[in-house]
This record gives C-alpha cells, structure tokens and sequence, in this order.
C-alpha cells in the first residue's frame, strides 16, 4: 500500500465507524408531544364525531371547533371563541388561554369544578353549557391531561 491508499483507508474506516456509530445514537424515537397524545386518545375518538365541518354545530350553530385533524384541532382551541347558541352569557370565552384555566373554556365544559364557577371568566351571568359534563364525561386522568396541557403553555 502507497501513502495515497492509506490515508484512504483510515478516512474511509473512520468515515464507517463515525456513521455507524451515529446512526445508533439516533434510534431513539422523539416521545410523542402532550397534544398528540390528548389528540389521538380523547379529542379524535371523542368529539370528530360532531365537531367537524359538515355537522351541525359547525354548519348550524356557530361552533367553528374543528377536530378533523391534529393541527386543525389545535388552531381552532388555541384562536377561536366560545360562541355556541347555548352558551349565550360566555360568548367571546377563549376556548383555551395558556397557562389561564379561568379563561379557557374548553376547561369549563368538561371539568365539573370549572363548569361550577358562575361568571366563569369574569362574564356576567355565565353558566358554562353543562350537557358535555354528562355527555362525554372524560375520565380524571383525562381533564388532568387537558389542564396540564393548558398549564403547560397548550403547545402542539
Ligand atoms: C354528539 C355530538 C357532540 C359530541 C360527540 C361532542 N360535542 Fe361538543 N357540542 C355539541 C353541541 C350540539 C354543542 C352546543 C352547540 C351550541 O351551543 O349550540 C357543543 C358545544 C361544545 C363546546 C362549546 C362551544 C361554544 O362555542 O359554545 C365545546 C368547547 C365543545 N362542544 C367541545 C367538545 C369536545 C372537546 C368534545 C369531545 C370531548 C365534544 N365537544 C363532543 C355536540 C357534540
């Protein structure tokens, strides 16, 4: 072997070792995010049902939530407003304020101690629409992963 060939040798065998070491670092997959699994778990076997465009409180009733999709079902929580016809006294409630449990409504209409509160968010003579307390009656462990959620800044 010349010089030439050898210190292509040493640059290819370190190139393989340095690749293949590499590569198994990276076999670890990212965790899923909160939302992702609140997503996939509660809000898609639970609410795609009805709040998609097509159904009536979408189409009929001014509900604009939309949890057709992961990122549909977080744009649509994280902007729009509470303004649903039975809900007259809350209109204009966030669906959900970051880190601000007492602002978001979503917060409000599953959770029974939220959905409690009279002038919930500060607004005169609103009494959160109760039949999803009843309806969909999330387990514990899933409100304390929406309000963790909200605590946590409400990332996607
Ligand atoms: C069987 C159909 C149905 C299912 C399933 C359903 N909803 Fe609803 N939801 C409604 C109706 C109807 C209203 C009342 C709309 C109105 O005020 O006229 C409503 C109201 C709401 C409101 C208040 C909206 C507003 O602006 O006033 C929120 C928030 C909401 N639902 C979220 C959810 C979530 C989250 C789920 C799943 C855990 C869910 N819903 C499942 C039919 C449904």
């Amino acid at each position: 072997m010349n010089i030439k060939s050898k210190t292509l040798f040493i640059f290819l065998f370190l190139f393989l070792t340095l690749t293949y070491g590499c590569s198994k670092n990276n076999d670890t997959a990212i965790p899923a995010s909160r939302f992702t699994n609140l997503y996939e778990n509660t809000f898609k076997p639970n609410c795609i049902r009805c709040h998609v465009p097509g159904q009536d409180p979408y189409d009929n009733l001014g509900v604009k939530l939309d949890f057709s999709t992961k990122e549909k079902a977080h744009s649509t929580l994280t902007t729009l407003k509470c303004a649903g016809q039975s809900s007259t006294f809350c209109a204009d409630i966030p669906y959900v304020t970051a880190r601000d449990l007492n602002q978001s409504y979503l917060v409000a209409i599953l959770n029974r101690t939220y959905n409690n509160i009279t002038n919930y968010a500060g607004k005169v003579n609103c009494v959160p629409y109760n039949i999803h307390i009843i309806d969909q009656h999330l387990t514990t462990e899933e409100q304390n992963s929406i309000i963790a959620w909200i605590n946590e800044g409400a990332a996607i």
